[in-house]
């Protein structure tokens, strides 16, 4: 099947080149909110951010943090809303979200990032589903957030529980997604019996994926192929439209054009372009791609 891709570079709070209901499927990983490596990221997109942190030097109040990290969440609803606008009424948006932990000041504290997802995307109109735990078998358990357990990690009670796991949110838009009696998508789209079993569990674990990762998706913080794969599988028939506003590396990209899905990702970061183009350039023939540069 002749699939169409589009990389978009630029900011996916607003997706002009979106029609309302255009999109059948939302698959992405947002720069998860006070986790530092996305800090700067965040203060560039909104200035109100890097206000705050330069406020938060002089004020060292625990408040100012609970504002730089309310202001996060708000810049990502933006995203939310928009894929919300784009989404096809029984649509489903799967976000993979870890929550963080930070000592700011001395203060230690955990940001439940994917309950604050879970707020804002019930706000906007979205249904939310059972979701996914990816629990990853490389984290070990960690003192207090920091390094190793050491001597003392036998001894109660100052201890923090190790964050190994991190979300798939699933969200639908409206009702249960309606088909023609016996549309034959469906059908060539079904998945096996071990799949489904696997795949509908609720814990998944997916050993190894990340140890083939380059430095550069490391440090973007790739999710593995096979992650992509199965959302795509589950959740959408082949020859529909899979949108990801946060693309890094383009795994979404990728995995779309694998299973006969069309796609359109958006990137704010340009630099990433040539790892993007390195990952498709084993895509299958019959994927058409158009990469398009907003005007500034
Ligand atoms: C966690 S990474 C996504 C990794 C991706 N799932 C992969 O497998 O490579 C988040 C990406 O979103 C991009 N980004 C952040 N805010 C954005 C925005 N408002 N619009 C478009 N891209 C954005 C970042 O530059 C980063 O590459």
């Amino acid at each position: 099947m002749q699939t169409e891709h589009k990389i978009i570079l630029g900011n996916s709070q607003q997706m002009p080149e979106l029609a309302d209901s255009s999109v059948h499927l939302m698959v992405t990983s947002p720069p998860y909110p006070m986790i530092k490596m996305w800090d700067i990221l965040y203060a560039r997109i909104d200035p109100k951010i890097a206000r705050l942190w330069q406020e938060l030097k002089a004020d060292n109040r625990e408040e100012t943090v609970t504002r730089i990290y309310e202001c996060m969440h708000e810049n990502l609803a933006e995203v939310w809303r928009e894929a919300y606008r784009a989404l096809i009424d029984g649509g489903i948006a799967c976000i993979n979200i870890g929550d963080a932990t930070r000592t700011i000041n001395g203060s230690f504290r955990l940001f439940a990032n994917h309950s604050k997802i879970i707020e804002h995307c019930e706000r906007i109109g979205f249904t939310t589903l059972p979701y996914v735990l990816w629990k990853k078998p490389t984290t070990k358990p960690k003192y207090k957030g920091k390094g190793a357990f050491l001597g003392s990690g036998f001894l109660p009670p100052n201890a923090y529980v190790t964050l190994d796991c991190e979300f798939i949110l699933l969200f639908r838009k409206g009702k249960l997604r309606q088909f023609q009696p016996h549309d034959q998508r469906r059908y060539d789209s079904a998945f096996a019996k071990k799949e489904r079993d696997e795949w509908f569990s609720q814990i998944w674990t997916l050993a190894g994926a990340r140890q083939t990762e380059s430095q550069i998706e490391r440090r973007i913080a790739a999710f593995p192929e096979e992650l992509a794969n199965r959302l795509i599988r589950m959740f959408s028939v082949k020859g529909d439209t899979v949108l990801d506003p946060f693309l890094g590396s383009g795994t979404t990209t990728i995995a779309a054009m694998r299973n006969e899905r069309n796609s359109v990702g958006y990137e704010v970061d340009e630099s990433l372009l040539p790892l993007i183009e390195k990952k498709i350039s084993f895509k299958p023939t019959a994927s058409k791609l158009s990469i398009i540069r907003r005007e500034k």
